[in-house]
């Protein structure tokens, strides 16, 4: 029993996450004890090496030196609560309890005060990378308790990617700023995501390209500015046959499943006022691909004047529109995180946050390290920063694409919603005064004018009193 003694962290919760974080925690040569709830979780790890798994929350807790520290790879929601009131009773001032898995920001907020009551330190940990990356070095987003940070950070910084010399995990605000990061990534990940889908759309039923010429146009754009692992899996997963010998992704249902990340997303970009229509297209992609049946009955009734899509040159220019899709959804997503640090407090350093995207997690791309260097130089709109002064050829590439697909009846709503996320920027003067007009002509909700200040009622009809 003495060398089940004096661990540094210990990981609950051996689900996929979970288990591929307690091996890489291992692998670093960290002291790791394991919880594993069940008995097959249990039996599971012990066949497969030398670790030490606890079945008792209490004797684990003992195990720990102090302050202890916990590392929880839970399924989001109440579940999580459940496991903290287990720990709670076995933990004294300042220890730590971790949670890592994809909780939403609110939930973090809360623990992290009635913990902090109770003098125990939570960190509510954002990390990203699938199981490969919990294995190998995944991107951590971390908020909380900057005291739990500085006593037990470095353990986290040893478990994830790293970026040259940096590494891509860092404490980025009190509360639920991590998770707040993580969730917003997610968003991202859902936009870059239909982004590809809709440009697959785009060359599939527009330009009619086959599955092989798509597989290597997809396979050339990995050594292209667009490179990024989402490009990368797409190129591989374009590539696999089923055992037929067919195209597996041609068998696939055009069902697509969510766990709430992306629609919390949105729902956040809708309470802080933020523009996000990229990302607001790609979450309604997902739900709107449940309606199978409005689907059928529409390509039957609703009719529509097509014209046979004719793009030169298609390879550079859908490159350059999926740059530009990528830049825009990065930019929605960025303006998202300053204005809910600003209403929160949490001082989030932006061009740190960009940069742990930058390895180990799904949004990783190339693109990044000028999204970081464009956040150092300002934090206005990354679309009006100078590392991005050059947009002139790839607009005009997506603009030709929209219009085109527009004329072919192909729908790729990502895409119109890019080229309206680039022109409502530039508009300098919108149209919302006749909003306002007709605002206050039908319910008296007044207005204001450009050229006297003030809150204004007119009486807009003949004869109105
Ligand atoms: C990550 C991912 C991950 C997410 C999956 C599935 O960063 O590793 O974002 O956290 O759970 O991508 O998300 P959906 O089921 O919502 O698509």
């Amino acid at each position: 029993m003495d060398v089940m003694k004096d661990f540094e962290i210990s990981v609950y919760g051996l689900g996929v996450m979970g288990s591929s974080l307690a091996k890489n925690l291992i692998s670093k040569g960290f002291r790791t004890a394991l919880f594993g709830k069940s008995q097959e979780e249990r039996e599971r790890f012990h066949a497969q090496g030398e670790f030490t798994v606890f079945s008792s929350e209490e004797e684990m807790i003992k195990s720990l030196k102090r302050p202890r520290v916990i590392f929880m790879m839970v399924t989001a929601g109440s579940v999580v609560d459940c496991v903290i009131d287990g720990f709670v009773p076995f933990l004294d001032e300042g220890d730590i309890l971790i949670d890592g898995g994809n909780s939403h920001f609110k939930d973090t907020q809360r623990r992290c005060h009635t913990l902090l009551e109770k003098g125990i330190q939570f960190l509510g940990v954002g990390v990203s990378g699938g199981e490969k990356g919990a294995l190998m070095g995944p991107s951590m987003m971390v908020g909380g308790s900057e005291k739990a940070w500085k006593s037990c950070g470095h353990i986290l910084e040893k478990m994830a990617a790293k970026m040259g010399e940096e590494y891509c995990c860092s404490y980025l605000g009190k509360e639920g700023a991590g998770h707040y990061v993580k969730m917003v990534h997610n968003g991202i990940e859902y936009a870059l995501i239909q982004l590809i889908a809709d440009i697959y759309s785009v060359m599939k039923k527009g330009l009619c390209l086959s599955r092989q010429e798509i597989t290597e146009i997809f396979t050339r754009w990995k050594g292209t500015e667009l490179n990024s692992y989402l490009i990368d899996i797409t190129a591989g997963v374009l590539a696999k046959n089923d055992i037929d010998g067919k195209p597996l992704v041609e068998k696939i249902l055009d069902v697509a499943q969510q766990k709430g990340t992306g629609s919390w997303t949105l729902e956040e970009a809708i309470a802080r006022g933020v523009y996000v229509p990229t990302i607001c297209e790609a979450v309604f992609a997902r739900y709107f691909s449940v309606d199978q049946q409005l689907r059928k009955d529409g390509s039957q009734v609703l009719k529509a004047t097509t014209k046979p899509m004719i793009l030169e040159n298609y390879e550079e220019k859908l490159k350059d529109a999926l740059y530009l899709g990528m830049i825009v959804s990065y930019a929605q997503g960025v303006a998202l995180i300053k204005k809910a640090s600003e209403d929160c407090g949490w001082e989030i350093d932006l061009p740190l946050a960009v940069s742990l995207w930058r390895e180990g997690c799904i949004i990783r791309s190339e693109l990044l390290k000028d999204i970081t260097k464009a956040l150092k130089e300002s934090d206005k709109n990354i679309l009006l920063s100078q590392s991005f002064g050059n947009l002139g050829r790839r607009e005009e590439a997506l603009r030709e694409i929209s219009a085109k697909t527009i004329e072919a009846g192909v729908a790729a709503p990502t895409f119109l919603s890019v080229i309206s996320y680039y022109d409502s920027c530039r508009t300098e003067k919108m149209n919302v005064n006749i909003v306002q007009a007709l605002r206050d002509c039908f319910g008296a909700h007044t207005y204001e004018r450009t050229d006297v200040k003030g809150s204004f009622h007119t009486l807009w009809m003949e004869g109105e009193k």
